[in-house]
Protein backbone atom coordinates (compact mmCIF):
# COMPACT_ATOMS: atom_id res chain seq x y z
CA UNK A 1 0.00 0.00 0.00
CA UNK A 2 1.25 3.32 -0.88
CA UNK A 3 -0.49 6.14 1.55
CA UNK A 4 -0.48 9.54 -0.67
CA UNK A 5 -3.77 11.03 1.25
CA UNK A 6 -1.19 13.04 4.27
CA UNK A 7 -3.34 16.03 3.17
CA UNK A 8 -6.28 14.75 4.44
CA UNK A 9 -4.53 13.40 7.65
CA UNK A 10 -1.07 11.79 7.98
CA UNK A 11 -0.30 8.26 8.28
CA UNK A 12 1.82 6.65 9.75
CA UNK A 13 2.06 9.16 12.86
CA UNK A 14 5.43 10.34 14.50
CA UNK A 15 7.13 7.52 16.49
CA UNK A 16 6.32 7.92 19.81
CA UNK A 17 2.91 9.04 19.43
CA UNK A 18 0.55 6.26 20.30
CA UNK A 19 2.61 5.20 23.07
CA UNK A 20 2.65 8.82 24.49
CA UNK A 21 -1.24 8.66 24.22
CA UNK A 22 -1.53 5.62 26.19
CA UNK A 23 0.87 6.43 28.80
CA UNK A 24 -0.88 9.90 29.44
CA UNK A 25 -4.58 7.45 30.11
CA UNK A 26 -2.39 5.48 32.19
CA UNK A 27 -0.19 7.65 34.56
CA UNK A 28 -1.90 11.10 33.86
CA UNK A 29 -5.54 10.41 34.09
CA UNK A 30 -6.81 13.30 36.27
CA UNK A 31 -8.40 16.84 35.54
CA UNK A 32 -6.01 19.07 33.88
CA UNK A 33 -6.33 22.52 36.19
CA UNK A 34 -9.44 21.09 37.90
CA UNK A 35 -8.43 19.26 40.95
CA UNK A 36 -5.37 19.41 42.97
CA UNK A 37 -4.55 15.74 43.13
CA UNK A 38 -1.44 14.31 41.74
CA UNK A 39 -3.05 12.96 38.63
CA UNK A 40 -4.85 16.18 37.87
CA UNK A 41 -1.47 17.96 38.86
CA UNK A 42 0.53 15.48 36.48
CA UNK A 43 -2.27 16.38 33.62
CA UNK A 44 -1.80 19.85 33.92
CA UNK A 45 1.70 19.40 33.67
CA UNK A 46 1.16 17.21 30.00
CA UNK A 47 -0.93 20.19 28.75
CA UNK A 48 1.39 23.05 30.28
CA UNK A 49 4.30 21.20 28.45
CA UNK A 50 2.76 21.05 25.29
CA UNK A 51 1.51 24.37 24.84
CA UNK A 52 4.91 25.62 25.63
CA UNK A 53 6.47 23.58 22.73
CA UNK A 54 3.04 25.14 20.64
CA UNK A 55 3.77 28.20 21.73
CA UNK A 56 7.36 28.42 20.61
CA UNK A 57 7.17 26.25 17.57
CA UNK A 58 4.64 29.42 16.48
CA UNK A 59 6.61 32.42 17.65
CA UNK A 60 4.67 33.70 20.63
CA UNK A 61 6.01 34.26 23.78
CA UNK A 62 3.24 33.28 26.04
CA UNK A 63 2.25 29.92 26.31
CA UNK A 64 -1.15 30.78 26.97
CA UNK A 65 -1.84 32.73 23.65
CA UNK A 66 -2.27 28.83 22.63
CA UNK A 67 -5.45 28.09 22.50
CA UNK A 68 -6.32 23.97 22.21
CA UNK A 69 -9.07 23.29 19.58
CA UNK A 70 -10.69 19.79 18.61
CA UNK A 71 -9.29 21.40 15.29
CA UNK A 72 -8.52 23.68 12.25
CA UNK A 73 -12.16 23.93 11.82
CA UNK A 74 -13.04 24.75 15.37
CA UNK A 75 -10.15 27.32 15.77
CA UNK A 76 -10.95 28.99 12.50
CA UNK A 77 -15.05 28.97 13.52
CA UNK A 78 -13.71 30.39 16.90
CA UNK A 79 -11.90 33.15 14.98
CA UNK A 80 -14.06 34.05 12.65
CA UNK A 81 -17.43 34.09 14.71
CA UNK A 82 -15.79 35.29 17.56
CA UNK A 83 -14.76 38.86 15.67
CA UNK A 84 -17.22 39.05 12.88
CA UNK A 85 -20.37 40.86 13.31
CA UNK A 86 -23.49 41.59 11.22
CA UNK A 87 -22.75 44.34 9.10
CA UNK A 88 -19.04 43.85 9.12
CA UNK A 89 -17.08 43.18 5.81
CA UNK A 90 -14.50 40.27 5.49
CA UNK A 91 -12.31 39.23 2.55
CA UNK A 92 -10.83 35.83 1.59
CA UNK A 93 -8.85 34.46 -0.78
CA UNK A 94 -10.28 32.31 -3.31
CA UNK A 95 -8.04 29.41 -2.30
CA UNK A 96 -10.28 28.90 1.20
CA UNK A 97 -11.71 25.46 2.14
CA UNK A 98 -15.19 25.26 3.47
CA UNK A 99 -13.99 25.28 6.63
CA UNK A 100 -13.65 29.06 6.00
CA UNK A 101 -16.46 29.74 3.46
CA UNK A 102 -18.70 27.66 5.57
CA UNK A 103 -18.71 30.30 8.86
CA UNK A 104 -19.06 32.77 6.28
CA UNK A 105 -21.51 31.96 4.29
CA UNK A 106 -23.35 31.43 7.19
CA UNK A 107 -22.53 34.71 8.86
CA UNK A 108 -22.94 36.32 5.31
CA UNK A 109 -26.85 35.18 5.45
CA UNK A 110 -26.96 37.23 9.12
CA UNK A 111 -25.30 40.79 7.34
CA UNK A 112 -22.38 40.01 6.96
CA UNK A 113 -20.31 41.54 3.84
CA UNK A 114 -18.09 38.64 1.71
CA UNK A 115 -15.23 39.80 -0.49
CA UNK A 116 -13.48 36.66 -2.41
CA UNK A 117 -9.83 37.80 -3.60
CA UNK A 118 -9.55 35.94 -6.85
CA UNK A 119 -6.90 33.78 -7.11
CA UNK A 120 -4.92 32.98 -10.16
CA UNK A 121 -5.02 29.88 -12.26
CA UNK A 122 -2.11 28.48 -10.18
CA UNK A 123 -3.89 28.90 -6.69
CA UNK A 124 -1.38 32.16 -5.86
CA UNK A 125 -2.91 35.31 -4.76
CA UNK A 126 -0.97 38.36 -5.88
CA UNK A 127 -0.80 41.03 -3.09
CA UNK A 128 -2.50 43.78 -5.88
CA UNK A 129 -5.49 41.65 -6.08
CA UNK A 130 -5.83 41.77 -2.34
CA UNK A 131 -4.63 45.83 -2.48
CA UNK A 132 -7.66 46.80 -4.83
CA UNK A 133 -10.77 44.60 -3.09
CA UNK A 134 -9.41 46.51 0.44
CA UNK A 135 -10.62 49.34 -1.33
CA UNK A 136 -13.09 49.31 1.30
CA UNK A 137 -12.72 49.01 4.65
CA UNK A 138 -12.63 45.45 6.31
CA UNK A 139 -12.97 44.07 9.82
CA UNK A 140 -11.06 40.75 8.72
CA UNK A 141 -9.07 39.03 6.22
CA UNK A 142 -8.47 35.42 6.12
CA UNK A 143 -5.98 33.43 3.99
CA UNK A 144 -5.10 30.02 3.69
CA UNK A 145 -0.92 29.42 4.20
CA UNK A 146 -1.09 26.79 1.28
CA UNK A 147 -3.78 25.00 -0.30
CA UNK A 148 -5.16 21.86 0.61
CA UNK A 149 -6.03 21.83 -3.16
CA UNK A 150 -2.64 22.53 -5.23
CA UNK A 151 -0.40 23.20 -2.28
CA UNK A 152 0.17 26.66 -3.53
CA UNK A 153 1.95 28.96 -0.66
CA UNK A 154 -0.03 32.55 -0.44
CA UNK A 155 2.60 35.43 0.24
CA UNK A 156 1.25 35.71 3.49
CA UNK A 157 3.35 38.58 4.95
CA UNK A 158 2.75 40.76 2.27
CA UNK A 159 -1.04 39.67 2.40
CA UNK A 160 -1.01 40.57 6.26
CA UNK A 161 1.07 44.01 5.61
CA UNK A 162 -1.93 44.95 3.26
CA UNK A 163 -4.35 43.84 5.47
CA UNK A 164 -3.26 45.65 8.65
CA UNK A 165 -2.65 48.83 6.24
CA UNK A 166 -6.39 48.78 5.54
CA UNK A 167 -7.29 48.23 9.26
CA UNK A 168 -8.20 45.04 8.75
CA UNK A 169 -7.01 41.65 11.19
CA UNK A 170 -5.00 39.22 9.62
CA UNK A 171 -6.28 35.08 10.20
CA UNK A 172 -4.66 32.13 8.25
CA UNK A 173 -5.21 28.92 7.80
CA UNK A 174 -2.03 26.88 8.70
CA UNK A 175 -3.69 23.16 8.18
CA UNK A 176 -1.39 22.31 5.46
CA UNK A 177 2.02 24.58 6.49
CA UNK A 178 2.26 23.96 10.45
CA UNK A 179 4.89 21.72 10.87
CA UNK A 180 6.43 21.62 7.00
CA UNK A 181 6.58 25.28 6.86
CA UNK A 182 8.84 27.34 9.48
CA UNK A 183 6.02 29.47 10.92
CA UNK A 184 6.88 32.50 12.99
CA UNK A 185 3.79 34.74 13.73
CA UNK A 186 6.13 37.91 14.78
CA UNK A 187 7.52 37.85 11.42
CA UNK A 188 4.52 36.63 9.39
CA UNK A 189 2.88 39.60 11.03
CA UNK A 190 -0.19 37.77 11.33
CA UNK A 191 -2.85 38.17 14.34
CA UNK A 192 -4.43 35.02 14.56
CA UNK A 193 -3.20 31.50 13.18
CA UNK A 194 -5.31 27.97 13.35
CA UNK A 195 -3.67 24.56 13.04
CA UNK A 196 -4.19 21.21 13.54
CA UNK A 197 -2.52 18.73 15.24
CA UNK A 198 -2.89 15.46 12.90
CA UNK A 199 -1.70 16.46 9.35
CA UNK A 200 1.82 17.90 8.98
CA UNK A 201 2.57 17.58 12.81
CA UNK A 202 1.95 13.74 12.54
CA UNK A 203 -0.28 14.06 15.62
CA UNK A 204 -3.35 12.21 16.33
CA UNK A 205 -7.19 13.52 14.88
CA UNK A 206 -8.97 15.52 16.97
CA UNK A 207 -7.00 18.16 18.75
CA UNK A 208 -5.54 21.31 17.23
CA UNK A 209 -5.58 25.13 17.96
CA UNK A 210 -5.77 28.45 17.68
CA UNK A 211 -2.74 30.75 18.31
CA UNK A 212 -2.85 34.69 19.53
CA UNK A 213 -0.27 36.61 18.55
CA UNK A 214 1.39 38.27 21.20
CA UNK A 215 0.32 41.89 20.16
CA UNK A 216 -3.03 40.75 19.52
CA UNK A 217 -6.03 41.78 22.10
CA UNK A 218 -8.00 38.48 22.78
CA UNK A 219 -10.80 40.61 24.67
CA UNK A 220 -11.83 41.23 21.51
CA UNK A 221 -12.62 37.98 20.55
CA UNK A 222 -15.85 36.45 21.31
CA UNK A 223 -15.51 32.57 22.95
CA UNK A 224 -17.48 30.15 20.67
CA UNK A 225 -18.41 27.89 23.79
CA UNK A 226 -18.63 28.89 27.48
CA UNK A 227 -18.97 26.43 30.24
CA UNK A 228 -16.15 25.53 32.59
CA UNK A 229 -12.52 25.89 32.75
CA UNK A 230 -11.28 24.64 36.23
CA UNK A 231 -10.71 28.60 36.95
CA UNK A 232 -13.15 31.40 39.00
CA UNK A 233 -15.04 28.86 39.86
CA UNK A 234 -17.11 31.03 42.30
CA UNK A 235 -18.46 32.93 38.85
CA UNK A 236 -20.83 32.29 36.09
CA UNK A 237 -19.34 34.60 33.73
CA UNK A 238 -17.08 33.20 31.06
CA UNK A 239 -13.06 34.25 32.38
CA UNK A 240 -11.12 36.53 30.31
CA UNK A 241 -7.83 34.91 31.05
CA UNK A 242 -6.07 32.97 28.24
CA UNK A 243 -6.27 29.90 27.44
CA UNK A 244 -9.17 29.27 29.39
CA UNK A 245 -11.80 31.80 28.00
CA UNK A 246 -11.84 29.77 24.98
CA UNK A 247 -10.95 26.51 26.62
CA UNK A 248 -14.04 25.17 27.82
CA UNK A 249 -14.78 21.62 29.28
CA UNK A 250 -12.34 19.08 29.78
CA UNK A 251 -9.36 19.51 27.43
CA UNK A 252 -8.16 15.88 25.04
CA UNK A 253 -5.64 14.94 27.09
CA UNK A 254 -4.27 12.08 25.12
CA UNK A 255 -4.62 13.71 21.89
CA UNK A 256 -2.25 16.61 23.31
CA UNK A 257 -0.07 14.35 24.60
CA UNK A 258 0.19 12.76 21.34
CA UNK A 259 0.68 16.03 19.70
CA UNK A 260 3.49 16.90 22.39
CA UNK A 261 5.13 13.63 21.64
CA UNK A 262 4.83 14.75 17.15
CA UNK A 263 5.99 17.34 17.88
CA UNK A 264 9.24 16.45 20.10
CA UNK A 265 9.97 14.30 17.49
CA UNK A 266 9.53 16.76 14.16
CA UNK A 267 11.47 18.86 16.45
CA UNK A 268 14.50 16.59 16.90
CA UNK A 269 14.08 15.72 13.11
CA UNK A 270 14.27 19.57 12.37
CA UNK A 271 12.16 21.46 10.02
CA UNK A 272 14.70 22.34 7.09
CA UNK A 273 15.46 18.75 7.01
CA UNK A 274 11.59 18.04 6.72
CA UNK A 275 11.29 20.81 4.41
CA UNK A 276 14.12 18.99 2.32
CA UNK A 277 12.93 15.83 2.16
CA UNK A 278 9.26 16.60 1.16
CA UNK A 279 10.58 18.85 -1.51
CA UNK A 280 12.87 15.78 -2.61
CA UNK A 281 10.04 13.77 -3.21
CA UNK A 282 7.71 16.61 -4.50
CA UNK A 283 10.04 17.26 -6.88
CA UNK A 284 10.08 13.29 -8.17
CA UNK A 285 6.87 13.24 -8.22
CA UNK A 286 6.28 16.37 -10.75
CA UNK A 287 9.35 15.70 -12.82
CA UNK A 288 7.83 11.74 -13.51
CA UNK A 289 4.46 13.19 -14.03
CA UNK A 290 5.59 15.44 -16.72
CA UNK A 291 6.36 12.44 -18.62
CA UNK A 292 2.95 10.88 -18.50
CA UNK A 293 0.77 11.50 -21.88
CA UNK A 294 -3.07 12.78 -21.29
CA UNK A 295 -2.45 14.29 -17.76
CA UNK A 296 -3.05 17.93 -16.53
CA UNK A 297 -1.16 19.32 -13.71
CA UNK A 298 -2.70 21.97 -11.53
CA UNK A 299 -0.50 24.31 -9.00
CA UNK A 300 2.70 26.23 -9.70
CA UNK A 301 4.82 23.06 -10.56
CA UNK A 302 7.39 24.78 -8.40
CA UNK A 303 8.02 23.00 -4.98
CA UNK A 304 9.67 26.04 -3.45
CA UNK A 305 6.26 27.57 -3.92
CA UNK A 306 4.20 25.02 -2.78
CA UNK A 307 3.66 22.32 0.02
CA UNK A 308 4.00 18.78 -1.54
CA UNK A 309 0.51 18.19 -2.66
CA UNK A 310 -0.04 17.91 -6.38
CA UNK A 311 -3.66 18.07 -8.16
CA UNK A 312 -4.23 16.17 -11.64
CA UNK A 313 -6.89 14.94 -13.86
CA UNK A 314 -6.51 12.06 -16.62
CA UNK A 315 -7.79 12.63 -20.16
CA UNK A 316 -11.59 10.72 -20.82
CA UNK A 317 -11.35 9.57 -16.94
CA UNK A 318 -13.86 10.82 -14.50
CA UNK A 319 -11.70 11.20 -11.23
CA UNK A 320 -13.60 8.83 -9.14
CA UNK A 321 -12.97 6.28 -11.54
CA UNK A 322 -8.88 6.76 -10.97
CA UNK A 323 -8.82 7.22 -7.43
CA UNK A 324 -10.71 3.92 -7.36
CA UNK A 325 -8.25 1.87 -9.64
CA UNK A 326 -5.19 3.44 -8.20
CA UNK A 327 -6.71 1.99 -4.93
CA UNK A 328 -7.87 -1.47 -5.84
CA UNK A 329 -5.73 -2.34 -8.81
CA UNK A 330 -2.42 -0.26 -7.89
CA UNK A 331 -2.65 -0.21 -4.02
CA UNK A 332 -2.44 3.33 -4.04
CA UNK A 333 -4.41 5.54 -1.81
CA UNK A 334 -5.17 9.13 -3.06
CA UNK A 335 -8.23 11.82 -2.54
CA UNK A 336 -10.48 12.88 -5.28
CA UNK A 337 -13.51 15.20 -6.03
CA UNK A 338 -13.62 19.13 -4.80
CA UNK A 339 -11.66 18.24 -1.06
CA UNK A 340 -14.23 20.50 0.80
CA UNK A 341 -12.47 23.29 -1.02
CA UNK A 342 -15.22 24.09 -3.80
CA UNK A 343 -14.09 27.94 -3.97
CA UNK A 344 -10.16 26.69 -4.72
CA UNK A 345 -11.67 24.44 -7.45
CA UNK A 346 -13.36 27.04 -9.25
CA UNK A 347 -10.31 29.32 -8.80
CA UNK A 348 -7.97 26.69 -10.57
CA UNK A 349 -10.80 25.55 -13.34
CA UNK A 350 -11.53 21.98 -11.98
CA UNK A 351 -14.70 22.81 -10.90
CA UNK A 352 -17.04 20.76 -11.01
CA UNK A 353 -15.07 17.43 -11.53
CA UNK A 354 -12.33 17.94 -8.96
CA UNK A 355 -9.44 16.68 -9.41
CA UNK A 356 -6.99 13.42 -8.18
CA UNK A 357 -4.82 14.66 -5.16
CA UNK A 358 -1.73 12.86 -4.50
CA UNK A 359 -0.30 14.06 -0.93
CA UNK A 360 3.05 12.28 -0.08
CA UNK A 361 4.03 12.19 3.47
CA UNK A 362 7.60 12.45 5.65
CA UNK A 363 7.28 9.05 5.56
CA UNK A 364 7.07 8.88 1.44
CA UNK A 365 9.97 6.64 0.06
CA UNK A 366 11.37 7.56 -4.02
CA UNK A 367 10.19 3.69 -4.30
CA UNK A 368 6.51 4.88 -3.45
CA UNK A 369 6.84 7.59 -6.13
CA UNK A 370 8.22 5.51 -8.70
CA UNK A 371 5.30 2.98 -8.24
CA UNK A 372 3.01 5.52 -8.17
CA UNK A 373 4.15 7.25 -11.56
CA UNK A 374 4.60 3.59 -13.70
CA UNK A 375 0.76 3.06 -11.51
CA UNK A 376 -0.86 6.54 -13.17
CA UNK A 377 0.54 5.74 -16.34
CA UNK A 378 -1.35 3.05 -16.75
CA UNK A 379 -4.45 4.04 -15.96
CA UNK A 380 -3.88 7.12 -18.55
CA UNK A 381 -3.39 4.29 -21.71
CA UNK A 382 -6.29 2.80 -21.21
N1 LIG B 1 -9.13 19.17 4.69
C1 LIG B 1 -8.71 17.83 4.50
C2 LIG B 1 -8.36 17.55 3.06
O1 LIG B 1 -7.94 18.42 2.38
C3 LIG B 1 -9.56 16.82 5.15
O2 LIG B 1 -8.47 16.42 2.63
Amino acid sequence: MIYLDNAATSWPKAPGVIEAMAEAMRTAGGNPGRSGHRLSVAAARLVYDAREDLARFFGVSDPSRVVFTANATHALNQAIRGLVMPGDRVVVTGMEHNAVMRPLRDLEAQGVEITVVPAELDGWVSPAALQAALGRPARLVVATHASNVTGTLLPIAELARIAHDAGAWVLIDAAQTAGVVPIDLRSLGVDLLAFTGHKELYGPAGIGGLVIADHFDPTVIRPLVCGGTGSRSESEIQPCDLPDRFESGTPNLPGIAGLGASLAWLSGFGLENIRAQRERIHAALLDGLADIPGLRIYGTGDVSRSVAIVSLTVRNHPVSRVGHLLDQEFGVLTRVGLHCAPAAHHSIGSFPGGTVRLAPGLFTTETDVAQTLDALRRVAER
